[in-house]
C-alpha cells in the first residue's frame, strides 16, 4: 500500500520549533518512501453541521491515510478522527497532556509515582478577593518550598518554585482563574531531569537534563544534555506513563526521587526531537513514522 500522510501543525505560533518538527518527520517519511503534504492548522478549518463536507480546505484534493498532529488544536484533531481518519498522537493523548491536570490524573489513577499535587479550585473570572484560610491546608500538607504549575505550559516557564505562604498567596492572586496545581517539590531533583523518548512500547532515546542556575532542567531554562542509559526501571515508568496518557509517541520527564527512584514529572505528546538528536544521534522521527506505517497499514 503506497500511504499518503499529512503532517500538521500551528501557522500561528512564532519560531521555527514547530514547522522544524514537521519538517523532521517529512524526512523520516521520505527515507521510507511515505509522501507526507505539510500543512498549517488555521488551513484547515473545522465544519460542524449537518452536511457531509466537513473540512472547509481551500486547496487539499484527497485525504490522508494518516495525520501526524504536531499541534495542540484538540478541535481539528478530533475532527479528522471523527472522518475516520488515523490521528498521530490522538486527539484524546494530546489534550491529556496539554493539561497538566488530566495527566496527573490519569498517572494517579494508573498507579505511576509522581510528586504529591494538589489541584487548585476553579475560580472564576473577576476574582479581587481570595479566601486564605483553605490554603493553609495546602501549605501544611506539602511543606515550603512547594512548586506551583499551570496546567497549559512548556519549556518551564509556567512552573514557579515557592518558598513562602505570603508568596504562595501573591501567585493565587496573580494566577487568578488560570487552572494550576500546587506540587511537592522533589528537592532530590533539583535543576535535574531525564528526558526519555517513548515511541510505541520502546525507549529510543533518553538524555540527562542539569542546569547549574536553575531548579528547572528545561533546556531552553539553561540545562545542559548529555546522552544517558536509564534503568529498567526508569525505563518501565516512561513507557507506562506513555500508555497511561494513551499517546502513541512522547517525550517523558522523570525527577530523581530519594535513592533516585524516579517520579513522571510530565507527559509530552508533542515533543521536539531536534535535541535529543543533538545530543544523542537518535532521530526519534524515524521510530515515530516505522511505527505509524505499523499501525496504519
Ligand atoms: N515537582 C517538582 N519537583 C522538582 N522539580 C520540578 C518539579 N516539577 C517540575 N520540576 C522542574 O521543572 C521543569 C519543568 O517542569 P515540567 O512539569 O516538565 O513543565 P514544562 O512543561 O514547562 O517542561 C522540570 O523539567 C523539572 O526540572
Ligand atoms: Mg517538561
Amino acid at each position: 500500500m503506497c500511504l499518503e500522510g499529512w503532517i500538521i501543525y500551528n501557522g500561528h505560533l512564532t519560531g521555527n520549533k514547530f514547522r522544524d518538527f514537521a519538517e523532521w518527520i517529512q524526512n523520516a517519511g521520505d527515507r521510507k518512501g511515505i509522501k507526507t503534504k505539510i500543512i498549517k492548522n488555521n488551513h484547515l478549518f473545522s465544519i460542524l453541521s449537518d452536511n457531509s463536507s466537513r473540512l472547509l480546505n481551500t486547496s487539499e484534493q484527497s485525504l490522508p491515510d494518516f495525520v501526524v498532529f504536531g499541534d495542540k488544536d484538540i478541535p481539528l484533531a478530533r475532527q479528522l478522527e471523527d472522518m475516520q481518519i488515523p490521528v498521530f498522537n490522538s486527539a484524546q493523548a494530546i489534550s491529556t497532556c496539554d493539561n497538566k491536570i488530566e495527566t496527573y490524573r490519569e498517572l494517579s489513577n494508573n498507579k505511576l509515582a509522581i510528586p504529591k499535587t494538589i489541584v487548585a479550585p476553579k475560580i472564576f473570572p473577576g476574582l479581587t478577593q481570595i479566601e486564605q484560610e483553605p490554603f493553609q491546608h495546602v501549605a501544611s500538607e506539602l511543606g515550603f518550598p512547594l512548586i506551583i504549575k499551570e496546567a497549559y505550559g512548556s519549556f518551564g516557564e509556567q512552573v514557579y518554585l515557592i518558598t513562602s505562604f505570603k508568596e504562595m498567596l501573591t501567585k493565587v492572586m496573580e494566577l487568578k482563574e488560570v487552572p494550576y496545581v500546587f506540587q511537592q517539590f522533589v528537592s532530590t531533583s533539583f535543576g535535574k531531569d531525564v528526558r526519555i523518548n517513548v515511541v510505541g512500547d520502546n525507549v529510543v532515546a533518553a538524555m540527562l537534563r542539569t542546569s547549574k542556575e536553575d531548579f528547572r532542567a528545561n533546556v531552553s531554562a539553561g540545562g545542559q544534555m548529555e546522552p544517558y542509559q536509564p534503568s529498567q526501571k526508569e525505563k518501565e515508568i516512561a513507557i507506562a506513563a506513555t500508555r497511561a496518557v494513551g499517546a502513541d509517541f512522547a517525550g517523558v520527564d522523570l525527577l530523581f526521587g530519594e535513592n533516585k527512584e524516579p517520579i513522571v514529572c510530565e507527559v509530552n505528546s508533542n515533543a521536539h526531537i531536534r535535541n535529543i538528536y543533538d545530543c544523542t544521534g537518535v532521530n526519534v522521527a524515524d521510530f515515530i513514522m516505522n511505527h505509524i506505517v505499523n499501525e496504519v497499514e
